[in-house]
């Protein structure tokens, strides 16, 4: 199979599979054990922990070790909103976050907050102009994602995170998830105040997260129990997803080969646009490892099933709205034209690919559309 499917997940890497083995066999006790095993457990807890913070750059930061970035993006929309509801309550985001935070943010106007979504533009990019009118007094926190899962689109993070620190106390957090070991982002200088990381996307293990954050703050809880996590995540914490999050963390960022990345979106892009009835989608502004393109006329589930017929796994434009038949809220929110909108996938790169997996792409897309053409839509005629 050839798995164009990484912004959904990845596949782990062997490294990371025999590290998650290793640790469960030689440090599966309790890390809140006072014994002798479970200071050795919790010692490669905090190792982990520390390693984590130095790939981020914020060695003065926490980590709150999560099931993902599900998990994470809750904590950090509930939990920072919650903690911080007596400077007020003004919530800033956008219309294309993932649900984890549109959701969470949803619950908090239940609560009694209120929450700007901010729009975004055709190539699927919010304007800082528009940021800097919703900022007020009482805006406490600000969550804005920095490559979006669906069409990879980037958000200009740190002259968000400036305008942020000149104008506000606002914490100001970043779902990471799709950008971490493709675009530099770290929690220092012009960066975020906390993030959020999920390792399967990295070629890590699924299950396993974090929220991070570069100086000592931490979210109000939003589970209760025994108080691990510094009383922020109660539950018995997993070892062994946490250091193979170190693992995959480290090694991404080390050795992800953006420039192959760059080079496959270009040939791609070159090739799908011989073809007028296709477009890119956030052509000018998407991140190395998405390519989002759309046909006129035509379901993208036509397309994702000719392709894996043919062997190719991509899908429509996101694992979590692809089983639905709405039209996904990153597509609404660009105001893709109604002839494309049900039209439109997502092909993303990992480390496994190869160049001859490009090739063969290019092949089927032609197939693809020599049968299109040969009458089964009108818009290919
Ligand atoms: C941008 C973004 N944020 C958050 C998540 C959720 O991460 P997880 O699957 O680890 O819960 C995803 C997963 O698709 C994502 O793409």
């Amino acid at each position: 199979m050839i798995y164009f499917d990484n912004s959904a997940t990845t596949e782990p890497s062997e490294e990371v599979l025999t590290s998650f083995v290793e640790v469960n066999k030689r440090f599966f006790a309790n890390p809140a054990s006072l014994h002798l095993a479970g200071r050795q457990v919790d010692a490669l807890l905090e190792k982990s922990r520390e390693q984590i913070l130095n790939i981020v750059k914020a060695p003065e930061g926490i980590v709150t070790y999560t099931s993902g970035g599900t998990e994470a993006n809750n904590l950090a929309i509930l939990g920072f909103a919650r903690k911080f509801k007596h400077r007020g309550k003004h919530i800033i985001t956008t219309k294309i976050e993932h649900p984890s935070i549109i959701e969470a943010a949803k619950q908090l106007e239940l609560e009694g907050f209120e929450v700007d979504y901010l729009p975004v533009n055709r190539e699927g990019v919010i304007a800082i102009e528009a940021l800097a009118e919703k900022l007020r007094d009482d805006t406490i926190l600000v969550s804005v994602m920095h490559v979006n899962n669906e069409i990879g689109s980037i958000q200009p993070i740190e002259a968000c995170s400036q305008l942020i620190r000149e104008r506000t106390r606002a914490i100001f957090h970043v779902d990471a998830v799709q950008s971490f070991g493709k675009l530099p982002i770290t929690l220092t200088g012009d960066g975020p105040d906390a993030m959020t990381i999920s390792a399967h996307k990295i070629h890590g293990l699924k299950g396993s997260g974090a929220l991070i954050t570069r100086a000592q703050i931490t979210p109000e809880a939003i589970n209760y129990g025994g108080g691990q996590e510094e009383g922020v995540r109660s539950g018995t914490v997993s070892t062994s997803h946490a250091a193979t999050l170190a693992r995959a963390m480290r090694m991404v960022a080390e050795r992800t080969n953006v420039a192959a990345y760059e080079r496959w979106r270009k040939q791609l892009i070159a090739h799908v646009e011989q073809v007028p009835e296709v477009k890119i989608v956030a052509k000018e502004t998407s991140a190395p490892h998405i390519l989002s393109i759309a046909f006129k006329g035509i379901k993208g589930e036509v397309a994702v099933n000719f392709f894996q017929k043919n062997n190719i796994t991509i899908s429509t434009s996101s694992a979590c709205s692809s089983k639905s038949n709405d039209v996904s809220h990153v597509i609404e929110a660009i105001q893709l034209e109604e002839q494309f909108k049900d039209g439109v996938i997502r092909i993303s790169f990992g480390e496994f690919n190869t160049d001859e997996q490009m090739t063969q792409f290019k092949k089927v897309f032609m197939d693809f559309i020599h049968l299109l053409k040969r009458g089964k839509s009108n818009d290919f005629k």
